[in-house]
């Protein structure tokens, strides 16, 4: 037995709701790769969907397939019914004061560049500062760093320790006159840390720096009320929601979107267009040029319902429940490092393996019928920070169960064997 220890039991009596019924939802996960049962555990990737939203879709183009907000005939007007009532469910699911807050857009990506353009580009000037965190994703890096190009803004970045915890003192020292922006994400993809964000958005509020939160890995995980964090923006991903690729959100506080030019023109998101002078729409279309992907959007409304009909309470139980046990069960494995310890934690396991690369655990699990991430996971400072060119990444959703954690524990025992 290579076990370093045997890890303390945990209980599971406190596993409070049905996930085998749960399962049942998710089609594809019956099925076998490579002759094993599917465990699926690349969900900070993207995540698996629920039938309700693949039927939701496939409704939607047998259907009632249009172009939305210019169709007078009855399809157009369908869809954009079903659209328009998506965005109220997407504003209820953060709690955003109103339904012009909720831009769509393709992902957390484009959010955070829509931001960087349409509000830092028109206000940032040579020397002021941009806030961000060693341990963002590239997509809350680089839309910053092109826009410090741009403008001669400078950007600033809040150093972790070593458990993947951000260093609170050293932000409120990079903190002052010159912060215009603040942009963390809320939970890491690459090491699962929660970050504090409430505490975060009001200390750079009492700089007046406005402040981006990327969400694209805590919607899944944890519920959110952006009118109680009082961020300035928001930015999440569908795919990552169990809702369809291609399909974001971004939300913004009205008064600031507002006052925020048109991030790309086209059709949709004018009021009037002559060749002297054209008139914007009325928010959220100012934002949404161009055919939006409506059978995204109205899927994304179904995901939403999908989660709320569980519960965030049960889903947060239940995963931190399963986050723990994993915790401890790769603890006890010889040889194992973890890759972000911090207090605050959700559902991403983090690892490298003494003598074996994360691309070889990552081929050997998939012959296992195990669906890991190896990689940067597109924080290439993270692994610079910890020295490490690459990590397996473990992660997970409310349909995963500790036989699943049990599966990947003996399959990781196996690349020891395979490699030793
Ligand atoms: N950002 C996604 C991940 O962490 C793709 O895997």
């Amino acid at each position: 037995m290579n076990r370093k220890n045997i890890a303390p039991e945990i209980p599971a009596t406190k596993l409070i709701f049905d996930v085998d019924a749960i399962r049942a939802d998710f089609p594809i996960l019956r099925q076998n790769i490579h002759g094993k049962q599917l465990v699926y555990l690349d969900n900070a990737a993207t995540a698996q969907k629920p039938e309700r939203v693949i039927k939701t879709l496939d409704n939607y183009y047998r259907e009632y397939n249009a172009n939305i907000h210019r169709g007078i005939h009855t399809l157009s007007q369908k869809a954009t019914e079903a659209y328009e009532k998506a965005r109220v469910k997407v504003q209820h699911f953060i709690n955003a004061s109103s339904a012009k807050e909720i831009i769509f857009v393709r992902g957390t990506t484009e959010g955070i560049n829509l931001v960087a353009q349409s509000y830092g580009r028109t206000r940032l000037k040579t020397g002021d500062e941009i806030i961000i965190s060693e341990m963002e994703h590239h997509s809350n890096i680089v839309p910053w760093q092109l826009l410090c190009e741009q403008t001669g803004a400078v950007l600033r970045v809040i150093p972790m320790n070593d458990d993947g915890e951000l260093i609170m003192e050293e932000f409120e020292k990079l903190l002052g006159k010159k912060t215009r922006i603040v942009s963390v994400g809320h939970i890491s993809n690459a090491l699962g840390t929660i970050n504090p964000i409430k505490k975060i958005i009001k200390v750079a509020h009492s700089c007046n720096a406005i402040v981006l939160i990327d969400g694209a890995q805590s919607v899944p995980h944890t519920a959110i009320d952006v009118q109680t964090l009082d961020c300035d923006f928001y930015a999440f991903s569908g795919h990552k929601l169990f809702g369809p690729t291609g399909i974001g959100v971004l939300y913004g506080k009205q008064s600031l979107l507002e006052n925020m030019p048109p991030y790309h023109g086209g059709g949709d998101m004018i009021k009037m267009v002559t060749f002297k002078k054209t008139l914007y729409n009325d928010l959220p279309y100012k934002f949404e040029a161009g055919t939006p992907h409506i059978s995204g959007v109205i899927g994304l409304g179904e995901a939403i319902d999908y989660v709320n009909d569980i519960g965030f309470d049960t889903i947060a139980a239940y995963e931190n429940e399963l986050i723990d046990y994993a915790i401890r069960e790769a603890s006890a494995i010889a040889g194992l490092k973890l890759i972000g310890t911090a207090r605050d934690k959700a559902s991403i396991l983090s690892f490298v393996m003494d003598n074996i690369h994360p691309h070889d655990i990552g081929t050997v699990l998939d012959h296992e019928g195990i669906a890991i991430r190896t990689g940067h996971h597109c924080a290439m400072p993270v692994m610079e920070h910890f020295h490490v060119p690459a990590t397996a990444r473990a992660s997970f959703a409310f349909y995963n169960k500790r036989e699943e954690v049990d599966l990947l524990m003996t399959a990781l025992e196996k690349c020891k064997e395979v490699f030793k």
